[in-house]
């Protein structure tokens, strides 16, 4: 066991380096994760509820559930977001990886008598052909994503979507952690967000300046195992997100400052693009 802890904590990880156990899907930590998206004041796993109402509002502004019915919401959690895009009129399929999510999702549609489509589904999968109006993946989720999956999933959001159908995503900008310098802490735990057994967490933030991406690394150890969570964040400047979209592509692209249609601001923190694909002309 301290091979695998020297191993992994005497060396600054290569980037993208997968931890070694799940996270959004975790028995224990699920259960952390779902109450943070639950809490409507927290801007935790989902963002505080009356800017999700906000968005929403915003979202079906721009892409009128009239003219684009068919919404997929990648990485939907509990369905925060997909409750309410069937309130303002669309047909919508969730999907997310977290078992515990998905499940709540669906008791929570059904007890409020909402036909929403939810699927546990890992979204790098996705192999839908022309399908869907309107695909959203938000609250940065993107930024997880190495290079090479990002580009995948691209791909395959746009093979699903319908000509002229609309993704919307958001992400940090490299702002997010100006000034933030690499730091290492840690703390022990009876039982915590990380596991129910007595733990000692050390904690790292690494910077990788030269790709706009950062590492905010946890080490969880118990008496019986060591686990790394490696919580990557690829930051953008417009011009590399206009060109992986355009790559992937998106023809018409508009850029925002939130995903509820704030003005884009170059020295903001965050920033939501809306890319069309090419086929149908916007009403
Ligand atoms: C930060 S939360 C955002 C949830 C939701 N979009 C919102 O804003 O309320 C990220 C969600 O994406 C899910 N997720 C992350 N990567 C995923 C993947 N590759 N496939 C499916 N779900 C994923 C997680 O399980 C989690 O529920």
């Amino acid at each position: 066991m301290i091979n695998k802890l020297l191993n992994y904590t005497s060396e600054k990880p290569e980037v993208y380096t997968a931890s070694t156990s799940k996270f959004w899907d975790d028995e224990h930590i699920s259960k952390g994760m779902l109450e943070a998206h639950l809490n409507p004041e927290w801007d935790a796993a989902t963002r505080n509820h009356n800017f999700v109402t906000k968005s929403v509002e915003w979202i079906a502004s721009i892409a009128s559930p009239v003219t684009y019915p068919e919404l997929l919401d990648l990485g939907c959690g509990p369905g925060i977001y997909a409750e309410k895009f069937y309130i303002s009129g669309y047909h919508v399929t969730g999907m997310d990886y977290s078992k515990r999510s998905i499940e709540y999702a669906i008791d929570s549609a059904k007890n409020n008598n909402m036909p929403i489509e939810y699927i546990y589904q890992n979204y790098l999968d996705i192999m839908y052909q022309e399908k869907f109006d309107v695909i959203t993946l938000i609250y940065c989720d993107f930024g997880v994503m190495s290079n090479q999956d990002r580009n995948t999933l691209l791909k395959r959001i746009y093979q699903a979507l319908k000509p002229g159908g609309i993704f919307i995503l958001d992400v940090f900008t490299p702002n997010q952690y100006k000034g933030r310098e690499e730091s290492k802490d840690w703390y022990y735990s009876e039982s915590g967000f990380w596991s129910e057994k007595p733990h000692i967490c050390l904690n790292s933030f690494y910077r990788y300046d030269d790709s706009n991406t950062i590492l905010d690394q946890t080490v969880v150890i118990t008496e019986d195992s060591i686990e790394y969570y490696n919580i990557w964040d690829h930051t953008f400047i417009k011009e590399e997100l206009e060109e992986e979209l355009q790559k992937a592509g998106f023809t018409s692209l508009d850029f925002y400052g939130d995903v509820a249609g704030d003005e884009y601001k170059a020295d903001g923190n965050l920033m939501c693009a809306v890319a069309k694909k090419k086929g149908r002309e916007v009403e």
